[in-house]
């Protein structure tokens, strides 16, 4: 297959980007899309130029690193990670234009690659939960409603990629807030510090640069692990209960 890619290049955070093309020929349907761009690279490595940098780690869709906007949509056309998409999805010919997630919160860092520390703080700033270590408890000992386990379940699939961030006009971190709040609040383990977790998580989104959720939608979309866009009203419900319950719990 062959395809035009328009890729953004950058050298670093301070230096002004901007597209550059490559023509490839030597692609078959069955690479993933970081197999087509380490194609790309080994080509540049031979000519002696600087290769494109992306993120990817496990590249099996469970870690979260890989983050590209392909043709303008985080992860490219498919329900999947940029690293689970496969060039069967793109037609022989097709020109690819692939850009690194836009977001205030999430600056760019080089080509492909933007720091997206600012979820590691978000997630730090939600605590810990007072559970027991040591052996593992009786698997009865703390009951939860199935819906609940499910949901909880559902929730913990968030791998933080940052496509929901990318995909919102408004940079909103609301979704993957609302993931791991949820995923929590949902069970027994959780509920100790239920009150602190919300509100610390949401003065960290907040402080970070996030934008507010303004109910677009496009972040449930984009996401490639199906989060739904009701943990946001999970979130916000959590959020008022911890407000009225609990005044300001994490006094800031
Ligand atoms: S909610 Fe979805 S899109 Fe957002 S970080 Fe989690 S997995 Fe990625
Ligand atoms: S590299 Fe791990 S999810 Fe894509």
């Amino acid at each position: 297959m062959k395809f035009t890619l328009r890729i953004w290049r950058q050298p670093d955070a301070n230096a002004p980007g901007a597209i550059e093309v490559f023509e490839l020929d030597d692609i078959t349907e069955d690479m993933s899309f970081l197999e087509m761009l380490d194609v790309l690279n080994e080509r540049l490595n031979g000519e002696g130029v600087d290769p494109v940098a992306f993120d990817s780690d496990c590249r099996e869709g469970i870690c979260g690193t890989c983050s590209l906007m392909i043709n303008g949509q985080p992860h490219g056309p498919e329900t999947t990670t940029s690293c689970q998409l496969h060039m069967r999805s793109f037609h022989d010919g097709d020109s690819i234009t692939i850009e690194p997630w836009r977001a205030a919160a999430f600056p760019i860092l080089k080509d492909l690659c933007c720091d997206r520390s600012a979820f590691d703080r978000i997630i730090e700033s939600g605590g810990f939960i007072s559970v027991n270590t040591g052996s593992a408890p009786e698997a009865n000992a703390a009951p939860v409603d199935h819906p609940d386990a499910t949901r909880a379940f559902d929730f913990a699939t968030c791998i933080g990629c940052g496509a929901c961030v990318a995909a919102c006009p408004n940079g909103s971190a609301s979704l993957f807030v609302g993931a791991k709040v949820s995923q929590l609040g949902l069970l027994p383990q959780g509920q100790p510090e239920r009150p602190t977790r919300v509100v610390g998580m949401v003065a960290q989104a907040d402080h970070e640069g996030f934008g507010s959720c303004t109910n677009i939608g496009e972040c449930a979309s984009a996401c490639p692990k199906e989060i739904p866009l009701d943990v946001i009203s999970l979130l916000n419900k959590d959020m008022r209960w911890s407000i009225t319950r609990w005044g300001n719990p994490i006094g800031r």
